[in-house]
């Protein structure tokens, strides 16, 4: 079975968690097995892994960042998402691959081929059925973390990717604009969601 992965893109603050949070709570209902995970994290070492990049130290190498997120995301997908997946799952993931793309290649200038290259290696070429994305203005200098204080140009630099991304691959990404009442975006995503879920007590395919 392949079960069905959907993740979830964006700046930071713009409503991406709490609209995860409220399409878990209908999907509940709607799937058989249903898992959310959020990147990085999702095992005791990503979330150790989150912890360290988020609160503790400031990589001084965009690199070692990059390979942080990467070791976190391979453990995740070994340990967690791809069994879940073979079980015919459907994974709701709060950021993924594309986070590093668009942060730690558009953003910090770490070498793209490199970064999709391992990315494809610790997802085992598994890439999402769908990937949301939900659309803001870029903001920057605020957060309680330092990765959400770097300063606007930077995040400018992060939605070019995403925009690079779905550019490339536009079945796969599906754009909502994030500026919109709450309750008009968990519509819109329940539609499109709805249209990709495998008919009840079926699986996905
Ligand atoms: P969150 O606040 O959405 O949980 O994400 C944590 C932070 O980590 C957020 O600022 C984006 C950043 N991040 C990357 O820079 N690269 C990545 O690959 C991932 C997964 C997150």
């Amino acid at each position: 079975m392949r079960g069905l992965l959907i993740s979830w893109e964006g700046l930071d603050r713009v409503g991406k968690t709490t609209q995860l949070m409220r399409v878990a709570r209908w999907l509940e209902e709607e799937v058989g097995e249903l898992l959310t995970v959020r990147e990085p994290g999702g095992t005791p070492f990503g979330e150790a892994v989150r912890d360290v990049l988020l609160h503790q130290v400031e990589a001084g190498s965009n690199l070692a960042e990059f390979l942080a997120f990467a070791a976190a995301r391979a453990e995740l997908m070994e340990m967690v998402v791809l069994p879940a997946l073979s079980r015919g799952a459907v994974v709701l993931m709060d950021r993924f691959i594309d986070s590093s793309v668009a942060y730690q290649a558009f953003g910090r200038g770490v070498d793209l081929d490199l970064v999709q290259n391992v990315n494809r290696a610790v997802t085992h070429d598994r890439v999402p059925d769908l990937t949301i994305w939900l659309r803001g203005e870029p903001f920057g200098g605020q957060g309680p973390d330092w990765l959400e204080r770097r300063q606007a140009e930077y995040f400018q630099r992060v939605e070019s990717g995403y925009a690079w991304l779905s550019r490339k691959e536009p079945t796969r990404w599906f754009i909502v604009n994030s500026r919109q009442d709450p309750d008009v975006i968990f519509e819109i995503l329940q539609t499109r969601i709805r249209s990709i879920l495998p008919a009840k007590g079926g699986s996905p395919t």
